[in-house]
């Protein structure tokens, strides 16, 4: 867990967050040990911002590795802050059960299951029944 925290740490250090100042860092590991970064990146056209955590998500999808174990998401806060809505939809996409390390810099930090953070998910199972 610490190694995740700590490479989610040192990536935030590239995210592009000029309109925000608050930048987030995000390491996914895989259920094959596979470790994929992201950061935020914010756009002039705020709406266009895409979160450290959905582009942790993207670099592993563009890899093929679309079987998740865990995100770590380091931020510069006093509590560690959870993913937004968007990026809790679009991890449960490929793991609802995802276990979430949320950290800041201190590396305070906890550990909380994606069906917690998003319960009544609207998944694949909605839509088949
Ligand atoms: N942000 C993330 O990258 N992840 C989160 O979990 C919360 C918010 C980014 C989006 C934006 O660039 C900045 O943080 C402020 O909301």
């Amino acid at each position: 867990m610490n190694d995740l925290i700590d490479g989610a740490r040192a990536v935030r250090e590239h995210a592009y967050a000029p309109y925000s100042g608050f930048k987030v860092g995000a390491a996914l590991r895989t259920r094959s040990g596979k470790i994929f970064y992201g950061v935020n990146v914010e756009n002039i056209s705020y709406g266009l911002t895409i979160c450290a955590e959905r582009s942790a998500a993207v670099a592993a999808v563009l890899a093929g590795e679309l079987e998740w174990d865990s995100i770590a998401v380091v931020a510069d806060t006093k509590l560690p802050t959870t993913p937004c809505g968007a990026c809790r939809q679009f991890l449960a996409e490929f793991n609802h059960n995802l276990s979430v390390i949320v950290a800041n810099l201190d590396k305070v930090h906890y550990t909380i299951s994606l069906t917690e953070l998003l319960p009544h998910a609207f998944n694949t199972e909605t839509i088949d029944s």
